[in-house]
């Protein structure tokens, strides 16, 4: 999508968009068009549902003595009661509806308006969210009908201080391009994708300044990571670990960096333990964690975050084989720590065990945050709406909590404690990776993470399992992979460390 700033001009072609404010109220520019159409808007208006509401949409199609192809019509509601989010949201269903229409090219007016935010401000973030919900993966579409395909390519927002709108959007254009980054990843299939694959998308971000280093099979035996590998030996992928380092903090390399640690399951049989067959195929996406991550360093990275950050990727496929660990297996951890395999398919917090710890040995982090698509349990508990937290750190918590609510992908925190943690001990090892019953099943997977947490770094989990992908269009993400902990983290960091 090519997207543009500019000071307002009306141009002969393409759709017009414009507002309308609660209780049918025009904005200047959809009064001017109202005229210059002898009223056809306020004809639309008059007959039907639209009223303005926030996000609404109403088109006018072939508009009187005008050459555009039509006029949308997009409900601002209540000005004062749109933050950033709201404004992309509106973008976004703006843009959704264009893509459906079929025209090439749209213009969108932002007019100067009393109350709420500025007109630059509300241009750029309406432009950013038209841009997120744009996405589509159709590269192996190869038969689409012309007519089927949206045809939009170009957005021109015209707004009359364009210099400012563009150098807020540019910023915003970054952060949308790593969230595209996360998307494609957790779009692609397994035959793809897997863990050499994955750890090349990584290396891409060299061009950016990160820092990419990766590690095979040999080293990874090497550090004792036999928990991670104990996941890896049933499939004839070799396991990866993926390590970016990006170094934008003003003060110089010496400041602890902030992890960020990504489950990169590229897919997930369950191995031994093997899963039903039924919605197997949706164990591609069981490297989301790890897409987030990457996806969140190309965002830190092109924005040129004023900020230390480090990405950990474990990557490995879980399948069964006749090299395939067993139930019962007990497998050294690269912390010391054994672990009695009991199920092959709690295969995630074996895999991000592994990345935890060497991510503290060799980091020294100010805190971590580790993202992963770890339990079915958290979609029972919380469905697709957010994602799960779990923390050792009531600040880390509250500054998620808020991040994720001003970028719109929400998170629940979730309790830890000793009660919990009992559920995983166990006769033959140190720990078992599964606690028995059913009983709080996303809790126990984080008590077990925690484990591999030194005393005294702020850590927090996200189970991103139920919101991951999306079998549903949302206002700035079209169904298939969200790239949910993107924006979110991009603006934990953004509020708190770059200040
Ligand atoms: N990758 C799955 C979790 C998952 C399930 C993600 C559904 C997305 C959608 C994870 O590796 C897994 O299999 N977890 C098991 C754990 C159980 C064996 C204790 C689960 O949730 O059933
Ligand atoms: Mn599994
Ligand atoms: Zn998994």
């Amino acid at each position: 999508m090519n997207i543009t700033f500019a000071a307002p001009s009306v141009p002969s072609s393409g759709a017009l968009v414009v507002g309308v404010l609660e209780g049918k109220k025009l904005t200047p520019t959809a009064a001017t068009l109202n005229k210059q159409t002898d009223g056809a808007l306020e004809r639309a208006l008059a007959n039907g549902n639209f009223s303005g509401k926030k996000g609404e949409l109403l088109e006018v199609v072939a508009p009187a003595k005008l050459k555009n192809s039509r006029i949308l019509l997009v409900g601002l509601g209540e000005l004062a009661k749109l933050g950033e989010k709201e404004l992309q949201d509106i973008g976004g269903a703006a843009a959704a509806q264009l893509l459906r229409s079929g025209d090439d090219k749209a213009t969108f007016f932002i007019d100067k308006l009393r109350g709420g935010k500025a007109a630059p401000e509300r241009a750029a973030n309406y432009a950013y969210g038209a841009l997120l919900r744009s996405y589509r993966f159709d590269k192996y579409k190869t038969k689409e009908k012309p007519e089927k395909k949206p045809k939009l390519k170009e957005i021109k927002v015209m707004v009359e201080d364009a210099a400012t709108a563009k150098r807020l959007f540019q910023k915003l254009e970054k952060i949308a391009e790593g969230v595209f980054v996360t998307r494609n990843l957790v779009s692609e299939p397994a035959n793809v994708l897997f863990p050499k694959s994955l750890a090349a998308e990584g290396k891409k971000l060299s061009k950016l300044g990160v820092k990419v280093t990766v590690l095979g099979e040999k080293e990874m035996k090497k550090l004792g990571m036999g928990a991670l590998l104990g996941v890896a030996q049933g499939s004839v992928r070799e396991p990866q670990l993926l390590v970016m380092q990006w170094e934008g903090a003003p003060g110089g390399k010496d400041k602890a960096p902030l992890a960020f640690v990504g489950k990169g399951v590229t897919f997930d049989t369950g191995g031994i333990s093997l899963k039903p067959a039924a919605g197997m195929e949706d164990m591609k996406w069981d490297m989301g964690g790890a897409g987030a991550v990457v996806g969140l360093m190309h965002a830190l990275a092109a924005r040129k975050a004023k900020v230390n950050a480090v990405g950990v990727c474990g990557l490995v496929e879980n399948m069964p084989s006749g090299a395939a660990q067993r139930p019962g297996d007990v497998v050294k951890s690269m912390s010391g720590q054994t672990v009695e395999v009991l199920n092959t398919d709690a295969e995630g917090r074996l895999v991000l065990c592994d990345a935890l710890w060497y991510t503290q040995e060799n980091y020294k982090p100010k805190l971590i945050v580790d993202l992963a698509t770890l339990t079915g349990a958290i979609i029972i508990a919380l469905g697709n709406e957010q994602a799960g937290l779990f923390s050792n750190d009531d600040k880390l918590s509250e500054q998620l909590t808020a991040a994720g609510k001003a970028v719109g992908e929400p998170v629940w925190r979730m309790p830890l404690g000793p009660e919990y943690d009992k559920m995983i001990d166990c006769d033959v090892a140190d720990m078992k990776n599964i606690s028995g019953g059913r009983a709080g099943g996303s809790i126990t997977a984080a008590q077990f993470l925690q484990r591999f947490i030194k005393e005294g770094t702020p850590w927090a989990h996200l189970d991103i399992a139920g919101v991951a992908w999306s079998t549903k269009d949302k206002a700035t993400a079209p169904k298939g992979g969200t790239g949910f902990g993107v924006r979110l983290l991009d603006a934990f960091v953004a509020a708190n460390f770059e200040k």
